[in-house]
């Protein structure tokens, strides 16, 4: 098979994500039929930036697989910190593994990195721009609570200017029928340009709003809560003034559907109380569970061992 990464999560057609997510989900009823597929293969994680579930559920992934995993969790522990290129370090690690996930805090570096390597590189989250693996983890636990993933309508809350785990959702959900969104955010934290206006290009439905009140949830399906992106903020009085801005709490939520789900690709800080945890609607350790699944269907799509 042609060597392929995953940059966006519209690298997968629409066909291809649907046999990755039923993979995914035949790999949670199946564990043990899954657990030697990748013995003897090597993922490496190289993370430029703070992680705590991204790269643990690669790794988690590659392991329940039958697999080995190496890497490095920050920049000031590698090569990097000396001053080396990604495209250098890439083709280091290339020799050591047989797959890549890459987080790092500039847009495009994944790619770059992909430009350089003879193995796999899976974009594991570059700066404001893509998280497709967050989005097919989404992707899945939708799916699997509504039962479908077209004709539904979306809101989507916080900081959608910065929050690539939102724009990346939005590309990948756009090419289902019947897809509408809410976009929630300060006037200051909206979408940035180019993805409303490809929107616009592909005829998606979509409104703007601020508040997240009870007239703004009533009819939605999923409301996908983030957090402000303080580490993409040029000063700390603008994210002082805006961190605080949303906060799902137990009381707002009483005034939503019933069957509303809230999902939050985590971490998150202040923008939803711990007193939701306990409803039901509450979906958000669901998708961490899910996270795990989907990269283990990933890894054996890009290694071509589907079906092995
Ligand atoms: C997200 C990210 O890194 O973009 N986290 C994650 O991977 N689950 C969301 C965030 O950091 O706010």
């Amino acid at each position: 098979m042609a060597l392929r990464h995953l940059m966006s999560p519209l690298d997968l057609s629409v066909a291809e994500t649907e046999k990755l997510l039923d993979l995914a989900n035949d790999m949670e009823q199946h564990k043990e039929q899954y657990a030697h597929i990748c013995d003897g293969k090597r993922l490496a994680t190289l993370f430029y930036e703070p992680s705590t579930r991204t790269r643990l559920s690669f790794e988690a992934a590659m392991m329940n697989l039958g697999g080995k995993c190496l890497g490095f969790p920050s920049s000031d522990v590698s090569s990097v910190s000396k001053g080396e290129s990604v495209a250098d370090t890439i083709r280091v690690v290339s020799c050591y593994a047989d797959i890549c996930a890459m987080r790092h805090p500039k847009e495009g570096a994944p790619l770059v990195a992909s430009m350089k390597s003879s193995i796999p590189i899976i974009n594991a989250g570059d700066g404001g721009h893509q998280h497709p693996t967050q989005t097919l983890t989404d992707m899945l636990t939708i799916r699997n609570l509504k039962g479908r993933l077209d004709h539904l309508k979306i809101g989507l809350c916080g900081d959608l200017k910065f929050g690539r785990t939102v724009h990346s959702l939005i590309a990948s959900l756009s090419r289902y029928e019947g897809i509408e969104f809410v976009l929630i955010s300060p006037e200051e934290l909206r979408l940035p340009g180019y993805v409303t206006a490809g929107m616009r290009k592909k005829g998606i439905s979509y409104q703007e709003v601020v508040q997240l009140g009870a007239e703004t949830m009533k009819d939605l399906d999923i409301l996908y809560m983030t957090r402000v992106q303080k580490e993409r903020f040029f000063n700390e009085e603008d994210y002082i003034r805006m961190k605080d801005f949303y906060i799902l709490d137990k009381e707002k939520l009483d005034s939503a559907p019933k069957d509303m789900y809230v999902l939050h690709p985590l971490p998150r800080v202040n923008e939803i109380a711990v007193d939701v945890d306990q409803d039901p609607r509450a979906q958000y350790f669901t998708q961490v569970q899910n996270g795990v699944y989907v990269r283990m269907a990933l890894i054996l799509t890009l290694l071509d061992l589907e079906g092995k």
